[in-house]
């Protein structure tokens, strides 16, 4: 078979010409032949016109730069210059949704309506990330939540179930999580006494490892991290009131530490994911925030003495009752941390209210409020309970434009309707923080 094929080859083979000479070499031939095909038959007119239409398309479509959805941009001081007087006053965040709608977005197809930002926030079910939720959503942005439902409740979110623009994930922080968002205020983490003392472990595994998988989202997807520390970083503080550039007093070995020192390491590793990896961060030091949707025996002395005057049991003050708190509306706190988000400061900033309380002063106001005739009981007080807290706010006032509005007299009556409805059973979810 082989010998046949070898043998037809030699068969089918073409004579070779000896006298074989190749065509001279033109050397213009290349740019000349393009030239005259062009000039033939007035095809060059047609290429003029084929550029004069595109030309006279791309001036006439909505010019942009790249989409904010994922590439969100700090507001521009320059914007701020040629904006009204009127606009100055207005919110931080509300000026940047300005911004967005005067100079936003890539090219986006006709027919196609811009969104507004992507926003996960850790910890959404809980109380206080409820009521930024309910904020964000009101603004116009998607907003997920991502929670564990280890003391938050979806009864908090369930008035945003059905809303195109929300999500709920059920989800541990302390295992990774992929999602293409803009921002992430991270909250998730249990913040009263009875909650974080549970199991100590998980609470700075939750600081630690929850921040890194977050931080490390943030840097994945070029999303602006906030998140929320607390006054809890300066211990049991030797300067009164704290300022953020207090180092503070915190025992590292104490049956607290897991919180004060995991939400300290959640700071430095927010400082080195800026510093180290370029990610956008903010950093807030919450300060008691008390309101609606707050765990009804979490332990903390607003809700302890709250809960005890509604159901007529004395209430118990830890210690001589003398120690210090101040306490914050919820509302305040949620239009503090979306001011933080929105402006070009990183942080720490101090978010409370400077109107300083003893525990015997809030037990009266409380009284004044539900019980005249409730009783008081004293306890021994807890171990590393901090003997004074006030924030000093000049920081976020003078940077951010923030300073709280809603008194405790105001504020308090708003949270007893809630509890009271939910401890009686008379049920009504979704109250909102509004004053
Ligand atoms: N409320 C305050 O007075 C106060 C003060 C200082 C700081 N903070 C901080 O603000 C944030 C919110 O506090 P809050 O008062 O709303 O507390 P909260 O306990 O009501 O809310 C915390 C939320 O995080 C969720 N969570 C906890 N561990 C999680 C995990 N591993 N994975 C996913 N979700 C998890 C909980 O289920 C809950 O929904 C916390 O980070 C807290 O440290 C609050």
């Amino acid at each position: 078979m082989g010998s046949e094929l070898i043998f037809r080859g030699q068969d089918e083979a073409q004579p070779i010409s000896d006298t074989y000479s190749p065509k001279p070499h033109k050397p213009w031939s290349t740019v000349t032949r393009p030239i005259q095909y062009l000039l033939r038959e007035q095809r060059l007119v047609f290429v003029l016109v084929g550029i004069a239409i595109a030309t006279v398309i791309f001036t006439l479509m909505p010019s942009s730069r790249t989409s904010y959805t994922h590439n969100y941009e700090p507001i521009p001081v320059s914007y701020f210059n040629h904006e009204s007087t009127q606009m100055q006053h207005r919110p931080i965040y509300e000026r940047a949704n300005a911004f967005r709608m005067v100079n936003s977005g890539g090219k986006i197809p006709l027919g196609i309506k811009r969104k507004g930002l992507r926003i996960v926030v850790t910890g959404g079910a809980g109380f206080v990330g409820s009521h930024l939720v309910d904020r964000l959503i009101a603004r116009g942005d998607s907003v997920i939540v991502v929670d564990n439902f280890f003391t938050g409740r979806k009864e908090n979110v369930m008035h945003h179930f059905g809303n195109p623009r929300f999500e709920l994930i059920r989800h541990d922080v302390v295992e990774p999580l992929l999602l293409e968002v803009d921002q992430i205020y991270h909250l998730a983490c249990p913040a009263s006494p009875v909650h974080y003392k549970f199991n100590p472990v998980k609470t700075i595994k939750t600081n630690v490892v929850g921040t890194l998988n977050m931080l490390g989202l943030a840097k994945r997807v070029g999303a602006r991290f906030l998140l929320t520390s607390t006054s809890e970083v300066y211990g049991d503080p030797l300067q009164h009131p704290q300022v953020e550039t207090y180092w503070g007093n915190v025992n590292p070995i104490g049956v607290r530490s897991c919180y004060d020192e995991g939400k300290r390491t959640a700071e430095t590793l927010t400082m080195d994911y800026h510093r180290g990896a370029g990610v956008e961060v903010r950093i807030a030091r919450i300060f008691n925030t008390y309101g609606p949707r707050m765990c009804i025996d979490d332990g903390r002395v607003v809700s302890n003495f709250v809960a005890q005057a509604l159901r007529k049991e004395p209430l118990t003050v830890y210690g001589d009752g003398k120690q210090t708190r101040s306490f914050q509306y919820v509302s305040d706190l949620v239009e503090g941390l979306m001011r933080l988000m929105e402006g070009e400061h990183v942080g720490p900033f101090n978010l409370g209210n400077p109107g300083e309380f003893t525990m015997l002063e809030l037990a009266k106001v409380v009284q004044e409020t539900i019980d005249p005739d409730a009783k008081i009981e004293y306890r021994a007080n807890t171990e590393d309970d901090p003997h004074k807290r006030k924030p000093d706010i000049t920081k976020a006032k003078d940077l951010l434009g923030w300073q709280p509005k809603v008194d405790l007299r105001k504020g308090l009556p708003l949270m007893v309707t809630d509890f009271r409805q939910r401890i009686f059973g008379d049920h009504k979810e979704g109250v909102t923080s509004s004053v």
